[in-house]
This record gives structure tokens, C-alpha cells and sequence, in this order.
């Protein structure tokens, strides 16, 4: 197959066909409007490939997911976040030399300027963590300021190693208690566990159960290939856009109850039940009425319409972790028999809804002692190779242009005023 036939107003055409490796097919429709002057509608680009990209194949049919051709679940049980990362933004796993190499900058790249740290007094206590992540990663541009190619490779190692310690410190701030500075002798998952949990006056004991539990969900979400934020990460960067800058538009994509701020959501969506007295049956009528705005958070994606494979590891995880750590948590009795009812339910079936990576993820957070509000950012941690690798990509590409979608104009014909 290398062409497709399009008829337009008693008019042939021919379209080019691209076949993906892995047999996905495409009509390029790159010389569609220059042609025809005709463009195509597809609210949602459901139906739409926005690039050609080397980094994550999804099969959302059979539940496959893999970063650079290797399957998720191997990735899962014997890598490291930071050997995924490399992976995902260099295209091949590190050697170990080039893995403790690149450990080594992130190690030394971990503090934030000084000046930054009064950023955080401007904002109110309760301020949502995502809201400092994006601001405070945009502001990373006016300490770094060059994005030409020779500081670009040093960029992407700043932001990897300072927006953990941003991270960490936003909840200090939310908490009311002094910054953890970094320490070089942890970690890159170490070293969040310490800025986080530790306190001046006692020893911190980094529960390796915990550092296990932070190194899986981190590496469950560093990409997912050309989801909301990711696509919002390409078209901020392709009218050249600093990495700092596209990277906080990425993160303000993902905070969206639709999106990354789903597992917030459920953890809220689940104490509710409970508290509601645990009537499941009630919110999964709920879910499926049309008039009531009541979604099954943590249920359905766009691209798999079978098992999320995430899913499948973190609910495993979430029993494992919570067993290891002595913990009980009726919320995950309550995520349990909710699938149970809804992948049961002739509703969720027909439209192939299944619990997507938003899910359990909550469950290990919580067990973990992240607050509920920290989960979104959690995720952006996780995410952010993922959104480097993809912004490095299209910059690196040749026959990269400015993202520019067209539409069709419903508005008023000419008026005169
Ligand atoms: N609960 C109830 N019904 C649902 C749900 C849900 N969680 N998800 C989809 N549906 C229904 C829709 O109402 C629609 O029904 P219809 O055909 O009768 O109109 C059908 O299933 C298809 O859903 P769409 O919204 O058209 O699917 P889309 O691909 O646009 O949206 C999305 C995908 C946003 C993930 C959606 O399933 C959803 O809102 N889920 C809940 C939020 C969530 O968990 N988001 C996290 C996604 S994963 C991630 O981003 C990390």
C-alpha cells in the first residue's frame, strides 16, 4: 500500500501512504490543502498524526506499551528513573559508564539558585503545587537563559535534577517547614524521598520499600507518547520556545482533571464512596447517566480500549507495597471492587473502558505519605523525560515546522461595523 485515493468535487487525488515500524498506517495529507484547498476536521486530533516520532509505541488494542521498543513490564521490574530517562531522551540505554555519568550531573545540578527560593514566600500556603511546578519551572529561563544548541544538553539536565528539587520544596512550603537541601552521596529517587520526608532534627531513614515504590511510578509515566501535555510540549516548542518554557506549558496541560489531574481526582472520587457509605452500585449509575456530570475518575482513555498495561503493574504493586509496609488501606478495597463492578457493567464494556494509569497510582502515593495534592506533580516528574526526549526530537528534526492547525470558520459572513 503506498498511496490512497481521495475523491473531492469529481476530482481524484492521490495521497501518499506512511507505514509506521510496527504496520501502523497514514494517509500524509501534507500536500492536501496546496492541492485541493481543502483541509481536514478532527476535533480532538483523535485521528490525527502530529509528527513522526521514535520514542514510545503504544498498541492501545492489545495493551502494549513500549519506550524505545522495550516492553513496559521488563522496564518496570529492572530499571532505574534515571536509566529510563536516558533511554527515552538519547534513544539507547546508558553503558554503565554513561549512566554514571549522567547520575553524576544530575547529582551536581540538583540545588536551585538562592534567589529562587524567595519565589516561594510569594505564594500563598495553600497554593496548589502545581501552580509553583509550572511558574518556577518557566522561571528556570531567566537563570539560564542562553537556549542556544551548546546549553541546551546542560538544560535538559537542570530541569531533570532542579524540578524534583522544586518539587520537594513546594511541599516544604505547603507544609510550613524548613527546605532539605539536597545531598550528593543519594539517589536521584533518594534524594526526593530525603528533600521531602527529612526534618533537621532527626536522622531520615529512606525506607527502600518507599525508594522502590517512587522508582516504579516514576518510570510508569515517563512518556506516554503524543498525549495533551506532550503535544502541548511540541507546539509551544516548535515556534522555538525556550525547553524551560514549553516544558512548564506541558506541566500546566497535565494538571487537567482529563488528564495527569485524574489520580487526584480518584483519590477524592474514592473517599467520597466511602464516606458515602460505599453504595458503588449508586456511582457507577452515576457515571453512566448522561445528565449527571459524574465521571468514573481513573476510567477510560483515549488510545487503549483494553487493559492500560500500567494499570495492571501498580494495582499488583499497590497490594505489594502496602503489604511490605504493614499498611491497610480501605480506599484500595474500594478501587478493587468498583473495577470490578464497572468491567462487569454492559455499559463500560460496550464503550471498552478500562482503568487507566490514574487508577491505583494514588493508592502507592498516599501509602507513601505523598499528600493528595502533590500527585499531579508526582506525575510531572515522571513525565518530564518523556516531554524532553519529545521537545529534543522535533527540534532535531530537519523538516520541523511551526505547529499551526487550521479550521473551519463558522462565524458571521463579512459585516460592515
Ligand atoms: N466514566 C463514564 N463514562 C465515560 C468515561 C468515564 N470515566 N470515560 C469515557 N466515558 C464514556 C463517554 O461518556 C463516551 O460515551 P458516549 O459514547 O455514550 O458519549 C465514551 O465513553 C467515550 O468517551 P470520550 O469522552 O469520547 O473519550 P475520549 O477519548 O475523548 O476521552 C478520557 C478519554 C478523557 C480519558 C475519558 O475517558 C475520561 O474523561 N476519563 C476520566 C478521566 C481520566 O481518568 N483521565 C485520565 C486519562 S489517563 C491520563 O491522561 C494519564
Amino acid at each position: 500500500m503506498t498511496t490512497a485515493k481521495l475523491m473531492l468535487d469529481g476530482r481524484e487525488y492521490e495521497l501518499p501512504v506512511v507505514v509506521g515500524s510496527e504496520g501502523e498506517v497514514a494517509v500524509d495529507i501534507r500536500r492536501l490543502r496546496a492541492e485541493t484547498h481543502a483541509v481536514t476536521l478532527d476535533s480532538g486530533f483523535a485521528n490525527s498524526g502530529s509528527c513522526t516520532s521514535a520514542i514510545t509505541f503504544i498498541d492501545g488494542e492489545k495493551g502494549i506499551l513500549r519506550y524505545r521498543g522495550y516492553p513496559i513490564e521488563e522496564i518496570a521490574t529492572e530499571a532505574s528513573f534515571t536509566e529510563v530517562a536516558y533511554l527515552l531522551i538519547y534513544g539507547e540505554r546508558p553503558s554503565a559508564e554513561q549512566l554514571d555519568e549522567f547520575n553524576r550531573k544530575l547529582t551536581y545540578h540538583s540545588l536551585i539558585h538562592e534567589d529562587m527560593k524567595n519565589f516561594f514566600s510569594g505564594f500563598p500556603a495553600t497554593a496548589h503545587p502545581m501552580a509553583i511546578l509550572s511558574a518556577m519551572v518557566a522561571s528556570l529561563s531567566s537563570y539560564y537563559p542562553r537556549s542556544a544548541i551548546d546549553n541546551v544538553e546542560l538544560n535538559i539536565i537542570r530541569l531533570l535534577s532542579k524540578a524534583r528539587t522544586i518539587a520537594a520544596f513546594s511541599y516544604k512550603k505547603s507544609m510550613g517547614q524548613p527546605f532539605m537541601y539536597p545531598q550528593n552521596d543519594l539517589t536521584y529517587t533518594e534524594n526526593f524521598l530525603h528533600m521531602m520526608f527529612a526534618v533537621p532534627a532527626e536522622n531520615y531513614h529512606i525506607s527502600p520499600v518507599m525508594e522502590r515504590a517512587l522508582n516504579l511510578l516514576l518510570i510508569l509515566h515517563a512518556d506516554h507518547e503524543q498525549n495533551c501535555s506532550t503535544s502541548t510540549v511540541r507546539m509551544v516548542g516548535s515556534s522555538e520556545a525556550n525547553l524551560f518554557a514549553s516544558i512548564s506549558a506541558g506541566i500546566n496541560a497535565l494538571w487537567g482533571p482529563l488528564h495527569g489531574g485524574a489520580n487526584q481526582k480518584v483519590i477524592e472520587m474514592l473517599t467520597r464512596i466511602r464516606d458515602d457509605g460505599g453504595d458503588y452500585d449508586k456511582y457507577v449509575e452515576k457515571a453512566k447517566d448522561k445528565d449527571d456530570e459524574f465521571r468514573l475518575m481513573g476510567f477510560g482513555h483515549r488510545v487503549y480500549k483494553n487493559f492500560d498495561p500500567r494499570a495492571k503493574i501498580l494495582k499488583a504493586a499497590a497490594d505489594e507495597v502496602l503489604a511490605e509496609m504493614g499498611k491497610n488501606d480501605p480506599l484500595l478495597d474500594i478501587a478493587k471492587n468498583l473495577e470490578r463492578i464497572a468491567l462487569e457493567d454492559e455499559y463500560f464494556v460496550e464503550r471498552r473502558l478500562y482503568p487507566n494509569v490514574d487508577f491505583y497510582s494514588g493508592i502507592l502515593y498516599r501509602a507513601m505519605g505523598i499528600p493528595t495534592n502533590m500527585f499531579t506533580v508526582m506525575f510531572a516528574l515522571g513525565r518530564l523525560p518523556g516531554w524532553i526526549a519529545h521537545w529534543r526530537e522535533m527540534r532535531n528534526d530537519p523538516k520541523g515546522r511551526i505547529y499551526r492547525p487550521r479550521q473551519i470558520y463558522t462565524g458571521s459572513t463579512l459585516r460592515h461595523w
